[in-house]
């Protein structure tokens, strides 16, 4: 059956009166990118009177939604059925020919505007495609599209954004916003982070104090911070999530981050303490009990009611960052273990996410996991969400489960660009080069992760874009068509549309890069590349400001051996971006390094030169500027090309014992002539106390008699695995190194 739409404008009724307008070659801006569009030379214009939108009844609403669309642009636009197609010039036709997924073919003449698909999802993102393709008219009354011919369909079927709403909450309406703004870009996966230890968001009929205790915490102040969603408020988004082709997949968090849960009701954990909500950052060792049959009964209660709120297929468990000690010295647990004859408390977890995988099964539902479900075994038939690199979706994908991509090195839209600019998102490939065509195609697709321990609601936009165009784009476009600088005059041209949505955007990238120092003149300089156009930039090692002008690529540094903190200034218009450098100047800068242990492969540094670049991290330690080593010691041996005379070292750490980044327990430095024999000079003692909250950058410094070498060693030792006070006990704790400073003072 055939319904139609009549566009009908002001008074007067007749044929369609198109009318073509050569316009000189004018770039295209969709994004994402399609598989083909054809160039553009020409505007079409249509000046509506009684036309109509013909749509098979199946996309009705689709056309609905692109009546509304037009309508806000073009107030004078009303659409109304009608009972005759005869002049229709916008056409939807369901077809079944027209493959791949979500796929689509959008052409544009002067006699009309067809879209073609065959299912309504590709006609949806058809309409996404001609939205993009308006043109701006003289005529209020008027519509004018770019004259092409798209061909397009997705290179994968899961886009999704993970939304955090637990750390910190955020409104309906900004959910429903935000399911719009994905829609626009082709994305159709909105993964909604609803339990957490700092708060847990659904309500539940079964467990009202899940949202009377669990969704409040108390802030320093002494106010109680939090929110959650009624399961109308639920029911009221899956539905406008539906509207928008997109599916909402709920997180359940289990067995870990569930102190909220576990404050509300304390027997859900393996010694019924009473916690509060937690109301600081982190990992946390009250977990689900997984001994205790209970606890499971209680977990497939809420499945039952998350089912029932839900329709997606995929239901997301969590499964990250849970710390067993609980599970060790618990009596339940560990008769659980020897009960179903399990190695130890990592394959308890797995049982677990095995017994919920069957529980969501038999109710027509499959699981997610984090990649931590892989350890342990994977269960038959989850979806593994690779995070901590793409290494759990190449097992995944190897072991033949299908995996989701969302890398921090690409996909946390929670660190800053200063660590994941708009191009690195972009230059991500969600398919790893190690997997065979085969094993490719369970990568499903990818998701950009928006956690908000430091977003609140109305910081949102300024992280999500641009950075989500890039993700839309890597999600949806062919690999082999994308080209970042293409892309990115995209984005420059769809600014004013992210305007025209209020979508209030942050920053491309970081304002400057700098690389390592350089020494001209006897002098040390430090390069310096503008990453965007400024009005003025001027910096500054302290407190006298000078300019950086326009042909100067480089700032000089103070001549004294020592830390120095450069800031640099940039204006542009009423704003101005402060940007913060560590340097360092001593004896050592770029004094070849060896090490006996490998450093992250996450914190890098730059690589090998790091410790003698000059170069010292920020208070961000994914500034790209610290160099860390997960379990064991920093050993390392300078060499340097003279004799060196020293009689002081400083040794930048991090510390922030809630992301398990210690202070080494001490600093050796040891020197040497044959590297044979070697003399300690100094040994540093860890300055501070154990369990100190801080979180940033602690100096360590010591001074001695005056040496002479052309071998030195440093060693840090990492304390090894987190303290049996800290909530991740037992797990590899972190050394964050930046800058091995040996200086005459
Ligand atoms: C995660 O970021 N813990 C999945
Ligand atoms: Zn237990």
């Amino acid at each position: 059956m055939f319904l139609l739409l009549v566009l009908a404008m002001g008074i007067g009724c007749g044929s369609p009166t198109p009318r073509s307008a050569v316009i000189a070659t004018t770039p295209i801006t969709i994004i994402p990118l399609p598989v083909t569009v054809d160039e553009v030379s020409t505007r079409v214009t249509f000046v509506y009177s009684g036309d109509a939108i013909y749509a098979d009844s199946s996309v009705l609403a689709i056309a609905e939604y692109l009546s509304t669309a037009l309508h806000q642009l073009h107030p004078g636009f009303e659409l109304t059925p009608t009972p005759s197609a005869e002049h229709a010039v916008i056409q939807f036709t369901i077809d079944p020919l027209i493959d791949g997924l979500d796929g689509y073919e959008l052409s544009i003449t002067s006699e009309r505007v067809t879209i073609r698909a065959a299912s309504p999802s590709g006609c949806f993102y058809g309409v996404q495609t001609l939205l993009q393709l308006q043109h701006e008219t003289e005529s209020p009354n008027a519509l004018a599209f770019l004259n092409t011919n798209v061909r397009d369909q997705a290179r994968f079927k899961h886009r999704g954004l993970l939304l955090d709403c637990c750390r910190h909450f955020v409104e309906k309406e900004a959910i429903k916003r935000y399911i719009e703004l994905l829609a626009r870009y082709k994305m159709n996966v909105f993964h909604w982070h609803l339990t957490e230890d700092q708060g847990w968001r659904l309500q539940s009929t079964a467990y009202p104090k899940l949202t009377e205790i669990g969704a409040w915490r108390k802030q320093a102040d002494g106010s109680s911070y939090g929110g959650y969603y009624t399961q109308n408020e639920v029911i009221d988004i899956v539905k406008h999530a539906e509207k928008h082709f997109v599916t909402v997949i709920p997180e359940i968090e289990l067995p870990g981050h569930s102190s909220a849960a576990i404050a509300s009701y304390p027997w859900l954990s393996c010694f019924g303490d009473t916690i509060e909500v937690a109301t600081e950052w982190g990992v946390f060792k009250d977990i689900y009990c997984a001994g205790s049959d209970t606890t499971l009964r209680f977990l497939e209660t809420i499945f039952d009611e998350v089912m029932a709120l839900f329709p997606s297929e995929h239901i997301h468990i969590g499964g990250d960052e849970a710390p067993k000690q609980h599970w060790e010295n618990c009596p339940k647990c560990q008769q659980r273990i020897r009960d179903e004859g399990l190695a130890d408390a990592h394959e308890l977890q797995s049982w677990m996410v095995a017994h919920f995988a069957q529980y969501l099964n038999e109710h027509g539902k499959k699981l997610i996991g984090w990649d931590e479900i892989l350890e342990g075994g994977l269960p038959a038939g989850c979806t593994v969400q690779a995070w901590r690199g793409t290494e759990g979706g190449i097992q995944a994908a190897q072991l033949g489960a299908d995996a989701i991509m969302s890398p921090t090195s690409h996909a946390y839209f929670d660190y800053g660009v200063h660590t994941t600019d708009l191009e690195q998102v972009y230059r991500f490939n969600p398919v790893p080069s190690e997997l065979t065509p085969d094993e490719s195609r369970h990568i499903i697709g990818g998701e950009c992760n928006m956690w908000t321990e430091h977003a609140p609601q109305h910081t949102l936009d300024s992280k999500l874009f641009p950075r989500l165009l890039a993700m839309a784009e890597v999600l949806w476009t062919p690999q082999a068509r994308r080209v970042y600088s293409e892309f990115y005059q995209r984005v420059q041209r769809e600014y004013p549309r992210l305007d025209a949505q209020a979508v209030q955007y942050g920053p491309e990238g970081r304002s400057f890069a700098h690389t390592a120092l350089e020494r001209h003149t006897n002098q040390w300089w430090l390069p310096i590349e503008r990453k965007t156009s400024f009005d003025s930039v001027q910096y500054t090692f302290g407190s006298t400001r000078k300019n950086l002008e326009l042909n100067e690529d480089r700032v000089q540094l103070p001549k004294t051996q020592g830390a120095h903190h450069l800031q640099l200034f940039a204006f542009k218009n009423q704003s101005i971006d402060t940007v913060k450098i560590g340097t360092a100047i001593h004896e050592a800068l770029f004094a070849k390094v060896e090490r006996t242990h490998p450093y992250s492969a996450f914190y890098t540094a730059g690589g090998d030169a790091a410790l003698t670049d000059g170069l010292i991290g920020s208070h961000d330690f994914r500034d790209g500027f610290w160099q860390a080593y997960s379990g064991h010691d920093l050993e390392a041996t300078l060499y340097f090309d003279e004799h060196k005379r020293f009689n002081t070292l400083e040794f930048p750490i991090y510390v922030y014992g809630n992301a398990w980044i210690f202070p080494p327990e001490f600093v050796e430095l040891s020197i040497s002539d044959n590297g044979v024999d070697w003399e300690l000079i100094t040994r540093l003692k860890n300055p501070l106390n154990e369990g100190d909250p801080r979180q940033g950058i602690v100096m360590l410094s010591s001074r001695f008699d005056t040496v002479t070498a052309s071998q030195v060693r440093i060693r840090a030792k990492n304390r090894g695995v987190c303290p049996p006070w800290h909530d991740a006990a037992g797990e590899p704790a972190w050394l964050f190194c930046s800058e091995i400073m040996l200086m005459l003072q």
